[in-house]
Formats: C-alpha cells, sequence, structure tokens
C-alpha cells in the first residue's frame, strides 16, 4: 500500500474550533508492503523512519528491537497502534512482515505519521485477505492518530486516504469532507526549518489565548475561516495570484495568532521577494514547514532563495492520488 503526505493550504488552527481547512496531497509518499506469515508472528522493518534502520519483532508480547539506536519504540508506536486496531476492528489477528518506506522525513508536518497509520491499517487487511472501504481506512487511521498523540483532527488521515484537494470541517465526532475539482498544476516549494515547539504546545497556546481573549482570538479565528472559504473558490477557478493573496493573508493572520517564528517569517519573506506569488507557514507552527506557491517561470529561483535560509526544500505538484494498492516493494 502506498499513501501521499500531505500540506494544509489554509485552515490550520482555526480547524481545531469548527473552521474549514482546506488541504492537498503531494506527491511525496509513504509504502507499507505486507507478507502474511503463517508463524503468527509480526515484524516491522521501518526504514527512513527518523532513524536508519530498525527491525522490531514482538511475539506473546515480547518485543526485540534490533538497532543501534535508542528511540525506535516512538516511531513505530504508529504501526503498533496500527495493527492492533486493524486487527480488533477484523475481529481477527494474524502474522505479518510490514517493511516501511517514507519519500519523505517524518515528524516535518508532511503528515508521515497519518500516511504510515492509513497504509498499515490497508496494508495489514489487504494480506489477511480483507478489503476494507476509504471510510473505513480514514476512520480507523484516524482513531490511531488520537491514540498515539493524544489530540489529532482529521486532516491528515482525510487526506492520506482519499488524495487530491479537500475541504474539511469538524467538530467533535462528526466530519464533513468535500473533495474540491482542482485542474492545473500549482507549482508549490516546501522548505523545511528546525522545529522550536511540538503541535501540541501550539494547539495549547492558541487555546490559552482564545479562552484570555476570546474577542481578539476569536475574530483572527474566524477571518481564518473566511481566507479558507475565499481560497476554495479561488482554488476552484485555478486564480493563482489570488491563491498567493489569500496565502499570504492566512500567514498574517497565524503570525498574529503567534505560532509563526523568526525563521519561519524570513523563508516566507525571502520566497515571496524572489517570485512566489504567496508563501505561508504550514501546519502548527513553531518552526516545521513553510510553503510557497511560485509562478511557474520562477519556480527554481524560489527555491534555491529558500534552501538558503532552511533546512532542506522540496517541490511538490498537489493533488496526487490518495491511497492505493502496490505490490512490489521496488520505489
Ligand atoms: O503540524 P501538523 O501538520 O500536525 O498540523 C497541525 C494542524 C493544527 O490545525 C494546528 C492542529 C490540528 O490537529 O488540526
Amino acid at each position: 500500500m502506498t499513501a501521499p503526505g500531505k500540506v494544509t493550504l489554509f485552515g490550520e488552527h482555526a480547524v481545531v474550533y469548527g473552521q474549514p481547512a482546506i488541504v492537498a496531497s503531494i506527491d511525496k509518499r509513504v509504502h507499507v508492503f505486507a507478507e502474511p506469515k503463517p508463524d503468527g508472528t509480526i515484524t516491522i522493518e521501518a526504514r527512513d523512519l527518523r532513524v536508519p534502520g530498525v527491525i522490531v519483532t514482538y511475539k506473546e508480547g515480547e518485543v526485540t528491537v534490533e538497532t543501534e539506536y535508542g528511540l525506535v519504540l516512538p516511531a513505530i508506536s504508529y504501526l503498533n497502534k496500527a495493527i492492533e486496531i486493524a486487527s480488533k476492528y477484523l475481529g481477527s489477528r494474524h502474522g505479518v512482515k510490514l517493511v516501511v518506506r517514507s519519500e519523505m522525513p517524518v515528524g516535518a508536518g508532511l503528515g508521515t505519521s497519518a500516511a504510515v497509520a492509513v497504509a498499515t491499517i490497508a496494508a495489514y487487511a489487504y494480506s489477511g485477505g480483507y478489503e476494507l472501504s476509504m471510510d473505513e481506512i480514514a476512520r480507523l487511521g484516524w482513531e490511531v492518530e488520537r491514540a498515539v498523540q493524544g489530540v489529532a483532527s482529521p486532516m491528515d488521515t482525510s487526506i492520506t486516504t482519499y488524495g487530491g484537494f479537500m475541504k474539511i470541517e469538524y467538530s467533535g465526532d462528526r466530519v464533513k469532507r468535500e473533495s474540491l475539482n482542482v485542474s492545473g498544476d500549482l507549482p508549490i516549494v516546501i522548505a523545511y526549518v528546525e522545529r522550536e515547539f511540538k503541535t501540541r504546545d501550539m494547539v495549547l497556546m492558541v487555546r490559552e489565548r482564545l479562552s484570555k481573549y476570546p474577542q481578539l482570538y476569536g475574530k483572527i479565528i474566524e477571518l481564518i475561516g473566511e481566507v479558507a472559504r475565499a481560497a476554495e473558490k479561488a482554488l476552484v477557478r485555478h486564480d493563482l495570484h489570488e491563491l498567493g493573496l489569500l496565502m499570504n493573508l492566512n500567514h498574517g493572520l497565524l503570525d498574529s495568532l503567534g505560532v509563526s517564528t523568526r525563521k519561519l517569517n524570513e523563508v516566507v519573506y525571502a520566497a515571496r521577494s524572489s517570485g512566489a506569488l504567496g508563501a505561508k507557514l504550514t501546519g502548527a507552527g513553531g518552526g516545521g514547514c513553510v510553503i510557497a506557491l511560485s509562478q511557474p517561470e520562477k519556480l527554481e529561483t524560489v527555491e534555491t532563495v529558500m534552501k538558503f535560509l532552511s533546512d532542506f526544500t522540496m517541490k511538490t505538484s498537489l493533488g496526487s492520488e490518495g491511497i492505493k494498492v502496490k505490490t512490489e516493494k521496488g520505489g
């Protein structure tokens, strides 16, 4: 199975308070291969998952970890939980060897943990002879993210399951997903700067400010929702100039919420002055990723300038396919 990473184009943070967010899949993917094991053991081989190579075997509650690094278990907790939740849902547990590969860095805010969760659920079910629907995969994937992280929105698990472009709103357990019909390419550069704060810290900080100054921060949250609604229309019209303007507006609002950093702002401003139509932080902030929508002919320049101020960059096209069956291990 293979599932894509994602970027949040509009609406992060405000989505937690019931506003719409616009997310898109990217062309970098996570691959999970599952081979049934008749002896009933479960083996996980996780390459590229933050640690250079891990082999974990567990049988009857006993875990063996083969690696030179200590912090392995957190990296595989998504896989572990995905197997637990999938086998409980299917009502049967079978042995399997899972091999995981990632084309993108883990923990950068590109939705790798959701892609791992969703692809593992689908691969595990498939290797046991079951085929789950997209709705089932997305729902179980969200369960995995909530179980591992404590709090998680359904954004990442939804977009990695369905792919494409999506408007998403949720409140409690109720999730409203709308696939958006976007034609034409959006030239995007993603840059990563080291994270200073975790998603959880950023979400809690916004919550505290909102409860202390509801009149002020509440208006910012509402405005972010308005920007996302306008962006939905601009996306469908493929109006790149308006999208750029709305990205800049969204970034300004995120900055006023307090989730941007000096480094993120530097990358955002450098991207804009080198030919991007718009640039914003994406995800929770406090470090992490910036996305820039480039004028098509300025793509190389925009990437070079962003690379200079960040840890790494990648060009990506948006809207790739969601989860799909892939049977060979190559790629
Ligand atoms: O940093 P990420 O990719 O986990 O994004 C977090 C997005 C928030 O809206 C800030 C939180 C959420 O759960 O939606």
